[in-house]
């Protein structure tokens, strides 16, 4: 079998992570959830925690020669291990977690730019009966500026005080059913962009500008 082969036929890894850090938190729940659903999918879930990531106010003072805070150097290297992640991220005044912000801020500044091609799934849980779905919408925004590939379907449990069972699982069964949908339609995508990949191009910053051909960064 030659390497390519063989790298074909490992299975699918997902980085997946809460970006609550609070120990009874409902998106750590659903995090832990999804990499269940992954396992009995043949995937391989690389399940993290927010806390492993956790990087101080972005300053661009302490930024030096590709060097960042430890928590931004564990993202980055969690990022690239895997083929792919997962966001399970809490709505927080109707928009994204400052936090979950903050560490993208500071693994964007990686080059080459970790999250550019990266396939992405969000997710979240909410007491309120929008279930935090407003806060994944501003949570695309720069992810996608920064080039990952954000899956459309994102799944949103609503009253989630009330909404697991005592083992970790959807109570409603067609939301649970939801759930394992959005996941296996996304492990499919990114098995199938794993084995044909489409055509690299450079990410662009800022659009209209054009990159520096060896750091694919507009200097
Ligand atoms: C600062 C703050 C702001 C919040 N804003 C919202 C909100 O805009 N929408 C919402 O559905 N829930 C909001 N909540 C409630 C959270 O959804 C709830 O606390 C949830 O359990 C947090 O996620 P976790 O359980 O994973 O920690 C907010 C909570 C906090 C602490």
């Amino acid at each position: 079998m030659n390497p390519e082969q063989i790298k074909q036929n490992q299975p699918l890894r997902f980085l997946v992570f809460s970006v609550a850090m609070r120990k009874d938190s409902l998106n750590g729940k659903l995090a832990k959830l999804a990499a269940t659903v992954i396992e009995n999918h043949g995937g391989k879930a690389d399940l993290a925690g927010m806390n492993e990531f956790d990087v101080p106010s972005f300053n661009q003072d302490l930024e030096s020669n590709n060097t960042h805070p430890q928590g931004a150097e564990e993202f980055r290297r969690r990022l690239l291990a895997n083929d792919a992640f997962i966001i399970a991220s809490p709505e927080y005044n109707g928009s994204m977690p400052g936090l979950i912000k903050n560490a993208i801020d500071w693994v964007s500044r990686f080059r080459p730019q970790p999250f550019n091609e990266r396939h992405g799934l969000l997710m979240s849980a909410s007491p309120s009966m929008a279930g935090g779905n407003r806060g994944l919408w501003s949570l695309r925004i720069p992810l996608e500026h920064l080039g990952a590939r954000i899956f459309p379907d994102m799944f949103s449990l609503a009253m989630a005080h009330q909404g697991f069972k005592a083992d970790g699982s959807i109570e409603n069964p067609v939301l649970a059913k939801r759930f394992d949908d959005n996941i296996t339609a996304f492990m499919s995508l990114v098995e199938a962009a794993k084995n044909y990949p489409c055509m690299k191009k450079a990410w662009v910053e800022f659009l209209g500008e054009k990159p520096d051909p060896v750091t694919e960064r507009v200097e």
